[in-house]
């Protein structure tokens, strides 16, 4: 058992066993509030109190004089109004830090119950550039399938990608009029020209009309345009994928025209089985728990009264594929907090068909916009959304300058795989670092700032492992091998904390809440920097320099797990 906190929760018990107390309490241990007084702490007697009718602090006291004859223990001390506070001994941790740093897996064992988990990210829109929010969705969907993948689980990657729908009618009319090629123009500029013609032009409206029926009905040109318009489109965002590293490619695009034949036979079951009503013309569906203040139903519209079909008809349709055929055991859904309602309507939808016999769990991981520095959504300075493969350009040229201007002697071709990794782990990380649900501030000097809660200032850490290894003329396997043993206080902490990494990444692992991976790996880099600070390590004796060439590894391995689960690379210098 790695984890510092079960062993405290076990001697708890064995303390009350001792005392004689057989009350069921639900012993809780945590990390300390007050570092001065142990590493952890627990409120144990407090919760003891009133069945034993005794004060806090008197059952704290008593407690703490037989807990101090455990020797895990260097000291157990009673504080107000009832605490108990742990420290553990130094050599407590010498096991269990040699025990990780032989363990491939860092304490992580591979599931037993291994989930399907289908994850829906990134989904762009075809003929639009990808934007912020898509990037938001791209990052945390790709750090949550490193996740729940490394963890174990089955996990199913759905690029629901926008390419079906009637503003593709004016797009394909208004590329034939001109003998665009799709592959050769920017989409994004063309569909701007055409919604603009759209509204403004009435004879070209009235044939973008007919090109949605040609579209829709499979007619033969316009499905060809309508094809290569998706090719087009398509490249563009393995392009992005590629420079971001993140997983998604080609196999994962299950866009929404896969579902367009199942619309019509979705709505027609749904029909049949009485659950569709009519309002306002269209076909809607009611949920009990989604009315208005006056209890008017919200309807969950599945067909317009011309016909067409919306996106809630596709998401259910999905819903539906996901449930049945991928045979998900959970499905989760990135997407910008401004669908919660959507989603919320949808699962609930399922529910009520009765799709969800077997429960799969439904996710949907809600983000917040992303900011510029005024506290307005982040735009160009002409007000349009930034497109994200100038994002990218941008981060990537002043990871350069950076680079270069610590290593002004260094070639092109040493520091471009080095900037690019500084760039898209910075980029990554300030999307990562904060509660997903709220919105966060871009800003390009601080997300590639070499001090602070930044990437950098993590892969800086990782580089400092590498230069001492360089420097012991040791590989890494040489370097891993020696017998940690800890000394000092500082390495206490950074003990105590290297622990801790397999318990932090399961409580992640059920909450998602990635932020929580970030300050995790924050502290532990700012633990390293203040052991190598204060502890010589190459001109040590040879035992403490073998013991702290293995922390440092270990420190290494934790850093590039963590960070290889957020999608972000390390690397060797910088
Ligand atoms: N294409 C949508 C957008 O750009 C996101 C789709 C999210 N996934 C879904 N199944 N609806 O906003």
């Amino acid at each position: 058992m790695l984890n510092p906190i079960q062993d405290i929760i076990v001697a708890i018990q064995n303390a009350l066993d001792l005392y004689s107390i057989d009350i069921k309490v639900n012993i809780q241990v945590q990390l300390a509030n007050q570092a001065k007084l142990g590493q952890f702490q627990s409120n144990v007697a407090m919760l003891l109190s009133k069945p034993l009718q005794k004060s806090p602090i008197d059952i704290a006291n008593e407690l703490s004089t037989i807990l101090s004859e455990n020797d895990i223990f260097v000291d157990v001390v009673a504080s107000k109004p009832g605490f108990l506070n742990f420290s553990l001994k130094k050599e407590y941790f010498d096991d269990k830090l040699n025990e990780l740093i032989r363990d491939p897996r860092l304490g992580i064992p591979v599931t037993q119950e291994p989930k399907t988990v289908v994850i829906d990210y990134s989904s762009p829109n075809i003929a639009k550039h990808m934007h912020i929010g898509h990037l938001r969705s791209t990052i945390i969907g790709d750090a949550i399938t490193r996740l729940l993948t490394y963890c174990g689980d089955y996990v199913i990657r759905q690029n629901h990608i926008g390419d079906w729908g009637t503003q593709f009618g004016m797009l394909i009319e208004h590329l034939v009029e001109n003998n665009f090629d799709p592959n050769a123009i920017d989409l994004n500029n063309a569909y701007q020209t055409a919604k603009k013609r759209f509204d403004s032009e009435p004879e070209f409206a009235k044939k973008a009309k007919d090109r949605v029926v040609a579209l829709q009905s499979h007619e033969s040109q316009t499905l060809d345009i309508w094809k290569n318009l998706v090719k087009a489109s398509e490249a563009h965002f393995s392009d992005i994928y590629q420079s971001l590293g993140v997983l998604l490619d080609e196999a994962d695009i299950r866009a929404e025209s896969f579902y367009n034949p199942k619309l019509k036979p979705l709505v027609e079951q749904l029909d049949q089985k009485g659950l569709c009503h009519t309002d306002d013309g269209a076909k809607v569906i009611y949920l009990d728990n989604f009315k208005d203040r006056h209890g008017k139903h919200l309807p969950l519209i599945i067909q317009k009264s011309d016909g067409g079909f919306l996106y809630a008809t596709t998401d259910l349709a999905a819903l539906d594929f996901r449930i049945h055929e991928l045979q998900a055991d959970r499905i989760i859904y990135v997407v910008d907090a401004r669908q919660e309602q959507h989603f919320a309507m949808v699962f609930e939808a399922a529910k009520h068909i009765g799709w969800r016999q077997d429960n799969p769990e439904l996710n949907a991981i809600l983000f917040g916009m992303v900011l510029g520095d005024n506290g307005k959504p982040y735009k160009t300075r002409e007000g349009t959304t930034v497109p994200l493969a100038s994002l990218i350009e941008e981060a990537t040229q002043k990871a350069i300058e950076m680079v270069k201007s610590r290593h002004p002697d260094w070639s092109n071709d040493q520091i471009s795989p080095i900037a690019k990794a500084i760039a898209i782990g910075g980029l990554k990380y300030a999307d990562l670092a904060n509660d997903k649900i709220k919105n966060y501030a871009f800003s390009f000097d601080r997300m590639l700032a070499l001090d602070g809660n930044t990437a950098p200032y993590l892969q800086n850490a990782y580089v400092r492992i590498q230069s001492i290894l360089r420097k012991a003329k040791l590989t890494h396997a040489e370097a891993a091998a020696g017998n940690i043993l800890i000394k000092s206080d500082i390495e206490t902490d950074l003990a105590c904390h290297l622990v801790q990494f397999p318990k932090e990444i399961f409580a992640i692992r059920d909450s998602l809440a990635l932020h929580r991976l970030c300050h995790y790996l924050y502290k532990l880099a700012s633990l390293y920097h203040q052991f190598y600070e204060h502890h010589p390590i190459l001109s040590a004796s040879p035992e403490e320099k073998s013991s702290r060439l293995s922390l440092s590894i270990l420190t290494a391995n934790i850093l590039k797990q963590g960070l290889n689960i957020l999608g972000i690379e390390t690397i060797d210098f910088m």
